[in-house]
């Protein structure tokens, strides 16, 4: 598995500044819990929590929260982070959690589980879950797509161009499609009580630089980047002055709406 990808500090910098945490998808979650015997939950653990975004939002509602990732770049960027008093963080790999049998009452992988061995960690989070806890997995498409004013259209027309450039670079780890790696997840779970969403919109209002941002920080830009610093800033350069100039404007500070394409799937051990 290609982990090395997120070793870099710039690139776990860059995560914690521009990556969106998905408040509304943990409300999610916390109602597919609630769903179960429990309403009182001790122990959540966030598996390839990088800087700790998704890990964090979780702390409402859990005594104790652990993030784990196998990078120390991502871990430092993550301690660096405002936390409340109950997270924590521990490097480790997400197929060998460092966790008893039956002890945690949530595990989730937030935009991670495509880069794990995905059986392996299916069977760890099976090993460190209590009878009636819960698995949760989630994560986005690449296509984000862009609200601004009546131009939204031209201006999803010049993302995909971006994310088509990107395309070449995505690792062959994870094939073409996200999406079929989650459900052929789905699938395995052999969990009765299970759904899977493959539809939530996360939306965020932000600067145009930080969408930018946000696109640099995914491995295929971090990949492009390592190979042809030049052509990355270029193309980096390119989408931008044609977005700035399809909105309009001249600040790549104006606001814009990002929306986040999430799919989930949440399974509750018997
Ligand atoms: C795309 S980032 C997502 C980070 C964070 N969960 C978020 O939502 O922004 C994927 C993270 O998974 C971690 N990772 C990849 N493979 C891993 C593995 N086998 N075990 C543990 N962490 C892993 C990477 O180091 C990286 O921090």
């Amino acid at each position: 598995m290609p982990v090395q990808l997120f070793e870099g500090k710039d690139h776990a910098a860059a995560y914690l500044q521009y990556r969106v945490a998905p408040h509304e998808l943990i409300s999610r979650i916390m109602s597919f819990m609630e769903k179960g015997k429990s309403n009182r939950f001790n122990f959540a653990v966030d598996v390839g929590c990088g800087s700790g975004q998704g890990t964090v939002l979780l702390a409402p509602y859990f005594t104790k929260v652990v993030g784990t990732d196998i990078s120390q770049a991502q871990l430092e960027m993550a301690q660096t982070n405002s936390k409340p008093p109950n997270v924590s963080y521990r490097q480790s790999p997400a197929e060998e959690l460092p966790f008893a049998n039956s002890e945690v009452d949530l595990v989730t992988a937030m935009t991670a589980a495509h880069w794990f061995d995905r059986q392996k960690f299916l069977v760890e989070a099976d090993r460190v879950l209590k009878p009636g806890g819960c698995l949760a997995l989630l994560s986005y498409t690449m296509n984000m797509g862009l609200e601004y004013e009546d131009k939204s259209e031209a201006l999803n027309d010049i993302c995909k161009e971006f994310y088509a450039a990107l395309l070449p670079f995505r690792d062959p780890y994870l094939g073409t499609d996200s999406g079929k790696i989650y459900s052929d997840m789905f699938e395995s779970c052999s969990y009765p009580d299970k759904e899977w969403n493959e539809s939530f919109h996360v939306k965020k209002t932000l600067p145009l630089d930080s969408y930018i941002g946000m696109v640099q920080t995914f491995s295929s830009f971090q990949k492009l980047l390592k190979k042809d610093p030049e052509e990355a800033r270029r193309l980096s350069d390119d989408i931008r002055t044609k977005l700035l100039s399809a909105m309009k404007v001249s600040s790549p500070e104006t606001e814009v709406t990002v929306v986040i394409k999430y799919f989930y799937w949440l399974a509750r051990k018997p």
